[in-house]
C-alpha cells in the first residue's frame, strides 16, 4: 500500500522568505488576477489552500483572507504553519495574523461567508513533467489526489462571490464544459488565471 507523506508547510522557510520578496508585489498575476491593486484590498477567500502559498501571498500583500481547506491533515499542518509563523519576524507574522483557516468544505462554506473574492486553485491530474512539480505538491497531490469536483466549486464560488472568482488553471486545458466563459485571462508559463467579474 502506498502511504503519502505529510507535505511540509514552512512559511519562514528561506525559499519563501524569497518568494516573498521578489515575487513581484502587486504586480505580479495572482495579485492582478484578485484585483488587488494600490488601496484596494479586498476580502479573499482562498477556497482550495492547500499548502497555503498563494494565500499567504496575498495575506503579505495586504489582504484580509480566510483559507479554506477540506483534508484534515493539510489543515491541521496548514494550522501548525500559521501559528509558527506568527511566532516569527513581522515578515511572517503580518500576513499570518491577517489570515483565518477554516477547515471545511468550500462547496457549502462559501455561501454564509459571504465573500468579496474567491480564488480557487484545484489539484489538477499529473502534468507528464512532474519533475517541474516540486516535492511538497507531489506529496499533497498523493494525499488528495485530483479535485474531481471542481466545477461543483467554481458554480457555487460564483453564486456567491460578490465581486470576482479567480480561477487558477493549467494554461492548456480547457475548463470544466459546465463553466461558462471567463470576463478574462491572465497566462503565466504553466498556468493561467481565469477571471470572471460578477459584480453583484
Ligand atoms: C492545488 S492545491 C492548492 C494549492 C494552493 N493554492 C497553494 O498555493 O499551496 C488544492 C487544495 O484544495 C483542496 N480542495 C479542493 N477542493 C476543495 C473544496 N471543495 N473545499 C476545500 N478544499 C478543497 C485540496 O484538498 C487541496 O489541498
Amino acid at each position: 500500500m502506498m502511504v503519502a507523506n505529510m507535505p511540509e508547510i514552512d512559511f519562514t522557510s528561506a525559499a519563501f522568505r524569497h518568494r516573498l520578496i521578489n515575487g513581484g508585489g502587486r504586480g505580479q498575476a495572482l495579485a492582478r488576477a484578485v484585483g488587488l491593486g494600490k488601496g484596494r484590498k479586498p476580502q479573499i477567500v482562498d477556497a482550495t489552500a492547500g499548502l497555503g502559498r498563494d494565500g499567504f501571498v496575498l495575506a503579505h500583500l495586504g489582504a484580509e483572507v480566510t483559507m479554506i481547506e477540506r483534508q484534515e491533515k493539510v489543515a491541521a499542518s496548514l494550522a501548525r504553519a500559521l501559528q509558527s509563523a506568527k511566532n516569527a519576524e513581522a515578515l511572517f507574522a503580518e500576513p499570518a495574523r491577517r489570515i483565518t483557516l477554516i477547515t471545511a468544505d468550500a462547496i457549502s462554506a462559501l455561501g454564509p461567508l459571504d465573500p468579496e473574492v474567491v480564488y480557487i486553485d484545484p489539484m489538477h491530474p499529473a502534468r507528464s513533467k512532474s519533475a517541474l512539480v516540486k516535492q511538497p505538491m507531489r506529496d499533497l497531490r498523493k494525499l488528495v489526489g485530483p479535485d474531481k469536483d471542481s466545477a461543483e466549486l467554481i458554480l457555487a464560488a460564483l453564486r456567491c462571490a460578490q465581486k470576482r472568482v479567480v480561477v487558477k488553471w493549467p494554461r492548456k486545458a480547457d475548463l470544466p464544459p459546465a463553466i461558462a466563459k471567463p470576463s478574462y485571462e491572465l497566462n503565466g508559463k504553466t498556468t493561467r488565471y481565469c477571471i470572471f467579474l460578477v459584480g453583484k
